[in-house]
């Protein structure tokens, strides 16, 4: 599942890609990289910024670059001349290099030394943000780093606690919460890791298990603060949602593809499910429950907050955003009202909303291995076709409105959830009364006797249970028109669920 975040970068080095466009903000993280793979390779590595212009970068612990550096670079034009006019091989880092794109003179010649494969010569352009622009495409390639995996961070982990028992902190954590912290950290950045770790060592001088769920919602908080990725916190068991016998089944086989027997045994990892269906019938619910069944991560992947303002942000922010949900794998990656992806602010932005379907739709084909998508849509018209088919996801389910033995479950679920015991009412009578009634509004019929009974100070009762379902129009009487149209659609694209 961890995949070497090297191993993209040395396939580009190798291939006859002169120009690379690398994306992301950690430059030491960049840095490091490069030098990883291209020391190796026998291959020099210069770096370029505006305020010093070219420069050997030195081996690591070496002298000062200062004295390597290459006067009458400071113009990225001139910079990009002296690499292209000689012809040495190497990995030429211009960092920021945003100054590029103002002056046409060295985005041609960064064109031209594109077109003139010299090899082993790779120039990488940072600070242009997460795709390649416009001026330089066909010519560069895109170099995405992937998120750390967990040997990075394990490293990053051992060297910050060093720093820190040298600083005079202490460090207890077992081994069973060292593995967890690591876990925690899966989907941050080296950058945001470390600062996480030290925070809450040096708050209180000691870093130790009891810091875990402070470093979990800290965590969390980084994560939505710049995506649109929220990290749900698990609590809704798969038993709490009644009915939906048939998905609920079906969730228990699947769950089992995760066991590493199950890979030997040959069975895929299980890719994911797309709940449709009528209002108030329990898909998000179950989109919680089956991470709680699985013991996986929730994250819910908000897709009003990945329409950004700029040209092509709204795709940058899924990216980057996918990226941070497979280096959190295995875990259950929500997209809750799946529909709202494809119609954003939209074709204002020139066709946003058809970039990112795009690129979601490439994800599900090859998301990587141990991500789980339970998508949820309760407006099947605004769903492009190519969503519904095979292979995006391993079943549709349709979500229909509880039949009568449902009801009983859903009333029993949510009388017990509320520390009631469902044998002491006579569920069948409320069952009798509530046909079409979906399960928010039977919960509603719950909650509005609690009231009453409560302000009358009484128990509540199967009676006053059935005299509020008397008060309660549901939709599907109001809606009925749309809700056939519904049951129509799913019939020969998806499973009742
Ligand atoms: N099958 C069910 N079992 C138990 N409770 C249910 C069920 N269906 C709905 N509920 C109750 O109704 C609430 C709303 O349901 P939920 O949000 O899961 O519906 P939904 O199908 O996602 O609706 P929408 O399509 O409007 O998003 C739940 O939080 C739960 O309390
Ligand atoms: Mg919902």
């Amino acid at each position: 599942m961890a995949t070497d975040p090297s191993r993209d970068l040395r396939t580009l080095l190798a291939s006859r890609h002169q120009v690379l466009v690398a994306s992301g903000r950690d430059e030491q993280r960049l840095l490091e990289l490069v030098r990883s793979v291209a020391s190796p390779l026998g291959l020099a590595i210069w770096t370029w910024t505006v305020s010093r212009g070219l420069a050997v970068a030195p081996a690591k612990g070496g002298p000062n670059e200062a004295t390597y550096g290459m006067s009458g670079t400071r113009d990225i034009a001139q910079a990009i001349a002296f690499v292209s006019d000689s012809k040495r091989h190497g990995v030429y880092v211009f960092l920021d290099a945003g100054p590029l794109l103002d002056d046409p003179v060295a985005v041609r010649r960064t064109k031209e030394l594109a077109h003139d494969p010299v090899p082993g010569r790779t120039v990488m352009l940072t600070g242009l943000g997460s795709a390649v622009p416009d001026a330089l495409a066909p010519e560069a390639a895109l170099f995405r780093p992937k998120p750390p995996d967990v040997t990075e961070l394990t490293a990053l982990l051992d060297r910050t606690v060093a720093g820190l028992t040298r600083s005079g902190m202490a460090i207890r954590l077992t081994p069973t919460a060292r593995a967890a912290l690591l876990d925690s950290l899966r989907g941050l950045t080296l950058v945001d890791s470390e600062r996480l770790i030290i925070e809450h060592t040096v708050a209180d001088g000691v870093l130790s298990d009891s810091d875990l769920p402070a470093i979990r919602a800290a965590k969390a908080h980084l994560l939505s603060a710049d995506s649109p990725l929220d990290l749900i916190p698990t609590e809704v068991p798969l038993n709490a949602v009644g009915g939906l016998d048939t998905l609920k089944a079906w969730l228990v086989e699947r769950g089992r593809a995760f066991e590493p027997a199950a890979r030997r045994f040959g069975l895929p990892y299980p890719r994911g499910v797309l709940l449709t269906g009528i209002p108030g019938t329990g898909k998000s619910l179950a989109a919680k429950g089956i991470a709680t069944a699985w013991g996986m991560a929730l994250v819910a992947l908000d897709t009003g907050r990945m329409h950004g303002s700029f040209v092509g942000e709204s795709e940058q922010r899924l990216v980057s955003a996918l990226d941070a949900v497979e280096a959190m794998a295995p875990v259950v990656l929500w997209i809750d009202e799946i529909e709202k992806a494809f119609s954003g602010p939209g074709d204002a932005d020139g066709g946003a909303s058809a970039r990112v379907l795009g690129v979601l739709l490439r994800w599900l084909q090859e998301r990587p291995d141990g991500v789980f998508v339970v998508a949820t849509s309760n407006n099947v018209n605004a769903l492009p076709p190519e969503l519904t088919r095979r292979g995006r996801f391993d079943e549709v389910f349709f979500v229909d409105l509880p039949g009568p033995a449902e009801r009983a479950s859903v009333l029993a679920a949510q009388l017990a959830s509320r520390g009631w015991d469902p044998r002491a009412f006579d569920l069948s009578a409320v069952v009798a009364v509530t046909d079409g009634y979906s399960g928010a509004e039977l919960e509603s019929v719950i909650v509005s006797g609690l009231y009453s009974a409560y302000a009358a100070g009484r128990n509540l009762t199967t009676d006053t249970l059935v005299r509020e379902a008397g008060e309660t129009v549901p939709l599907s009487v109001l809606r009925a028109e749309e809700i056939a149209a519904m049951r129509a659609w799913a019939k020969g694209r998806a499973v009742r669920a």
